[in-house]
């Protein structure tokens, strides 16, 4: 699920999916390439290709098939030119290895011309995500590149809130306890204080009657 750029609009889909967007924040780190690189992958992810089994998990879809990391190489060559495609698909690399599977190398899209890229059909926004299964290799349209990392980026400022959240509930309790504990070590002190006064007080008075 990608986001529509007007803010009305973007809260329920974001809480929609936020759960798939966490799985594709999960395996990329974000700093601006990364970021790049992470937008693709969200993008593509939400692509139903022809040949990505059904039972692959979510975070491993961008290595399943061929159409698919094809069409990520090239998002990424187009959208993201200054980074190295190893570096950039490392951590997606990684994490389909640990489900058993590795995205194809980089020569996939060697052979590409300027005329065959220039035919790839540019996905809109509007078409976004395709209904049936699709059987040939796609680009994002910009603006619905751009959507994507829109939303990247409200989900990292949201993580970085709910974060924030946390960290004021957590010091909220510190300091409740603390505060409590406080009370509680003073009113002891000024139990025994007053215990000690009180006592002296009694002697002083059976001094007196004496
Ligand atoms: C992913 O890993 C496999 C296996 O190590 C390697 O053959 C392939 O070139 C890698 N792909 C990319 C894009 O780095």
């Amino acid at each position: 699920m990608i986001l529509r750029t007007d803010a009305s609009n973007a809260l329920v889909p974001l809480a929609l999916g936020l759960l798939q967007i966490h799985g594709a924040l999960a395996a990329a780190p974000r700093s601006p390439s990364n970021q790049c690189i992470a937008a693709c992958q969200l993008w593509l992810n939400q692509i139903p290709f022809d040949d990505i089994p059904a039972d692959t998990p979510y975070v491993a879809r961008g290595c399943a098939g061929t159409l698919g990391p094809t069409s990520l190489f090239l998002c990424s060559t187009r959208y993201c030119p200054e980074v190295d495609l190893v570096e950039g698909f490392r951590a997606l690399n990684e994490t389909c290895q640990r489900f058993g599977s590795h995205l194809p190398s980089v020569d996939l899209i060697a052979g590409y011309t300027d005329e065959e890229l220039a035919k790839i059909l540019r996905l809109q926004p509007a078409d976004h995500p395709p209904k049936g299964p699709v059987k040939e290799v796609l680009l994002p349209a910009g603006p619905l590149f751009r959507n994507a990392v829109y939303t990247l980026n409200a989900v990292s400022y949201i993580h970085i809130r709910h974060i924030g959240f946390g960290l004021c509930v957590f010091f909220f309790w510190i300091i409740a306890i603390l505060v409590g504990v406080g009370f509680r070590i003073s009113h002891m002190f000024q139990g025994s204080v007053s215990e000690k006064a009180a006592l002296a007080r009694r002697k002083r008075t059976k001094l007196e009657n004496r």
